[in-house]
This record gives C-alpha cells, sequence and structure tokens, in this order.
C-alpha cells in the first residue's frame, strides 16, 4: 500500500504520504510519498550527474534499452492496464488500448534514436563560404523536466520519456498527483533495462513543492508539460531561458457536410466524445451538422449513446465510469445547469448516476457559455445547426484554443478550404478530431500550447542544433 519513489535507480521512502482514492469505489487505493524540495533538488542533482554518461551511450545502445521497455511492457500488458484501470478509473478496453499505444511508443521511439541525425550545410553557397565543409549534429539538452497529467497515465508519460531517452537526455517526472501509480510501475520496469542510474527519476507529490521545485531549478534544461492552459502559462512564466514544450487543452470542434453518410460517422462521434469520460484534450466537444442532416444526426447520435455501458471500469465490458474526481463531476454539472439556465437543450445525460457522470448531449448552446467556449473535459458535447460550411469553420476558429478539428465532407474543395482555414495544430478529413497516432505531429496553437509531441517531433525538442565548420583554406 505505502509506495516509495524512484531516485538514481534507488526506491525511496518519504516523510509524509498522502491517501490515493479510486475514482470510482472512492476507496484508499495506495499511499503516495509526498516528495520534499530538498528531495526533488536531490533527483534533479542526481538526474545533472547522470547527463553525460547518458549522452555517451550509442544511438545503438539507446534503441536497446527503449527495445527492451517494449519488450517489458508487451509482458505486462495486463497488469499496467489495470493500474490505469484503478488509478484513473479509464474503463479496462481504453486502458489496454492505451497501453497498446504505449508499446508502440517506445517501439518509435526506439526507431528514431537510430535516425537521429543532423545535416550537411552548402558552405560554399555563400559568397565567403569556399573551402568550407559544415554539418550540424543534434545534441541533447541534459536534463529534462517531464510534468504528466492523469487522463493518459502511461501513454503521455511515454511521450516524454521515450523521446527523451531516445536522444540521449536524462528525466525527472512529476507525475499526476491523481496517477502516480503508473509512473512507479513504469519505474519498477525501466530498472529492468540497462538504463543509466539517475537517468530516470520518478518524484511524486503536490504540483506546488515538486512541480515547481522542477521549473525553478537551472539545473533542468526543458520543461515538458501537458495539462490546464493556466497551469502551463505560469509554466511558461517561470521558466526563464528554459526551452518550454505544453500541449494545453482544447475544445475541439468537428463539422459535418450534407453529403456525408451518417452510419460511417455516428459511432466515430460516440467514440469522439465519451471516451475516458472525454477527459482527453481532443476530445470532441463541440459538433456543427448542415440543417439537411442535423436532426437525423441527432436522432441516430442520441441512440447510439444511448447503448452505452456504464459501470465499473475494472468491468471488460464498460464503456463509461466516473471522472478523475467528484469535484470535477461537480463542476462538470455546474457548467451543464449554467447552460440550461441560458437556453440549452438537454437531449440526454446532464445528471450523475451511482457516481457516474452521464454521457450527455446538449443542442442550442450559445458560443459564450462554458460548455462550449471553455475545455468541458467530461463526457459532455454540443451539437448545433450551421448553415453553411463557412459558418461551422467561424465557429470552430471562434475559440481561445487550437489543437485539432475535422470536417466530414464528400465535397474535395470543401476539405481543402477547412483544411487550410481552420486555425489549429491539426485537420482531420473524414475523421473526428479526436483521432491521433502516436508518431504524427501533434501539438496545438493559441492557447493549446506550444512544440510538437510525436517522437521525431519532441525529440527535435528535445536537443540543441550544433554547427560544425571545417575550414580547407
Ligand atoms: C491528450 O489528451 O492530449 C492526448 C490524446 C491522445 O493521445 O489520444
Amino acid at each position: 500500500m505505502k509506495k516509495q519513489f524512484y531516485v538514481n535507480g534507488e526506491w525511496k521512502s518519504s516523510e509524509k504520504y498522502a491517501d490515493l482514492y479510486s475514482p470510482y469505489t472512492k476507496e484508499i487505493i495506495a499511499q503516495i510519498p509526498q516528495v520534499t524540495r530538498e528531495e526533488v533538488d536531490q533527483a534533479i542533482d542526481d538526474a545533472y550527474n547522470a547527463r553525460n554518461q547518458m549522452a555517451a551511450l550509442t544511438a545503438y545502445e539507446r534503441a536497446a534499452i527503449l527495445e527492451h521497455l517494449v519488450q517489458l511492457f508487451i509482458e505486462n500488458r495486463e497488469k499496467a492496464a489495470s493500474i490505469i484501470s484503478l488509478e484513473a478509473a479509464k474503463p479496462m478496453k481504453f486502458a489496454l488500448g492505451e497501453i497498446d499505444r504505449t508499446i508502440e511508443t517506445y517501439k518509435f521511439a526506439a526507431e528514431e534514436a537510430k535516425r537521429l541525425t543532423g545535416e550537411m550545410i552548402p558552405m560554399d553557397a555563400a559568397k565567403n563560404g569556399a573551402n568550407r565543409f559544415g554539418y550540424t549534429v543534434e545534441q541533447p539538452l541534459g536534463v529534462i523536466g517531464a510534468i504528466t497529467p492523469f487522463n493518459f497515465p502511461q501513454n503521455l508519460v511515454a511521450h516524454k520519456v521515450g523521446p527523451a531517452i531516445a536522444s540521449g537526455n536524462t528525466i525527472v517526472l512529476k507525475p499526476a498527483s491523481q496517477t502516480p501509480l503508473s509512473a512507479l510501475f513504469l519505474a519498477e520496469l525501466i530498472d529492468q533495462t540497462a538504463l543509466p542510474k539517475g537517468a530516470f527519476n520518478v518524484v511524486t507529490g503536490s504540483g506546488r513543492t515538486v512541480g515547481e521545485a522542477i521549473v525553478e531549478s537551472d539545473k533542468v534544461k526543458m520543461i515538458t508539460f501537458t495539462g490546464s492552459p493556466s497551469v502551463g502559462i505560469g509554466i511558461r512564466n517561470k521558466s526563464g531561458l528554459k526551452k518550454v514544450a505544453l500541449e494545453l487543452g482544447s475544445n475541439a470542434g468537428l463539422i459535418i457536410d450534407k453529403n456525408v453518410h451518417l452510419s460511417d460517422i455516428v459511432l466515430k462521434c460516440v467514440t469522439g466524445a465519451f471516451s475516458n469520460q472525454g477527459q482527453v484534450c481532443i476530445s470532441l466537444q463541440r459538433i456543427y451538422v448542415m440543417d439537411e442532416l442535423f436532426n437525423e444526426f441527432i436522432e441516430a447520435f442520441t441512440a447510439a449513446t444511448k447503448q452505452l455501458v456504464i459501470g465499473s471500469p475494472l468491468e471488460e465490458t464498460t464503456d463509461i465510469s466516473a471522472m478523475i474526481n467528484p469535484d470535477e463531476q461537480e463542476r462538470a454539472l455546474s457548467w451543464v445547469q449554467e447552460a440550461v439556465e441560458n437556453g440549452a437543450e438537454i437531449v440526454t445525460g446532464g445528471k450523475i448516476e451511482n457516481g457516474v457522470f452521464m454521457p450527455t448531449i446538449l443542442t442550442n448552446v450559445d458560443p459564450t457559455l462554458k460548455v462550449s467556449c471553455q475545455e468541458v473535459f467530461a463526457p459532455i458535447v454540443v451539437v448545433n445547426r450551421i448553415l453553411s460550411i463557412e459558418e461551422g469553420i467561424a465557429a470552430i476558429n471562434d475559440s481561445t484554443y487550437g489543437l485539432q478539428a475535422g470536417i466530414f465532407t464528400n465535397d474535395i474543395k470543401t476539405a481543402f478550404k477547412a483544411s487550410k482555414e481552420l486555425e489549429v495544430g491539426g485537420v482531420m478529413i473524414n475523421d473526428i478530431p479526436t483521432y491521433r497516432v502516436d508518431q504524427m505531429p501533434y501539438g496545438g496553437v493559441k492557447e493549446s500550447g506550444t512544440g510538437k509531441e510525436g517522437l521525431k517531433y519532441a525529440i527535435h525538442e528535445m536537443t540543441e542544433t550544433k554547427l560544425v565548420v571545417w575550414n580547407q583554406n
């Protein structure tokens, strides 16, 4: 029950512990060390001291460590998934899906470790460049501080740990307070690999103590953070000259054109809106349907939503379980109430039953209401009618966020128009905005963040380009 944290290849106890509760049963599932400032500083020192050894590993060695980790995850697939399910209330089928993605993420990281190259510079293209031979190399930064969220406690950690190891960096990881068990399980697996001691460290506890110590340390050269815009902006403001990559929230939107077959689309929309109880940065939050199809879509979408199985995350048939904590459920409920008081209609859901926030569809929602214009991070989706594609694009762009957006259309000109005009980091043509595979560039514009994840792109963020010029004159 009483867990230890992992620093410099050793398991350590702390003076203070906090109870960790199951979001579904509300039972205590573990006691988690609340690491002190001094203990975080020690972890950073250990990561700093390990940086030269880590940077000296060959690409072959870094890839071999990651391939070993892949193997360990394959062997521990069910166990890793059940930890996610227990601490985050992610239904088992989605937790298993997350572990399958985690395996793929580390596989991509192993492959990218072998492809980390610089480029030749055509020095003699300049008047003063004759007889010079120039090239770049990508060098690791040193210590990476990783602060990760609760919603994908293995795969979003893999998106930071994988590229950091692939590019020869060391890591101090602060997992979300609600999901430390997955990060500590990762440490158990990494401990079995040949990764140098001190290259990977997990410090658990509060954002205020642990997160601040990481952000304020001069020895940490980059912060990679996934979480809310307010925390992300705070991190950027405190980070000085550190590199900062921020994967923040969104209120992802989808346009449904009038010429499409709804039978292909409805189930995708259910998955996009309600997977992991809507606690996904690219969860489908706003759907704009052309007038001609609006009634038919609402009917089919509502019927499919009502088929979702509600219950314990540990049951393999469950589609929807509890949100991460009761406060979040109450917050989501108050947003629905605000919408209803301002003219929105609940088509289904809009209430908490047996501790679970029911999948909720709202229509006639004014764009200024929280359920539309803020990140809802709950199983709530807004479906509104549009009279033109231009109206849909303008509605999606009328947001402080811009992570991903989608459009279903059979008109190639409309698809090109949407890909050009939607102000987001990624446009999904004929798919939901929730679509992601782990090697693709992933990151937003506006308050959705800065920098890209996806192994190759994250590695680029985690390295410094050094130029070497040989003078042959
Ligand atoms: C996120 O919530 O930012 C990640 C979504 C995903 O990886 O599918």
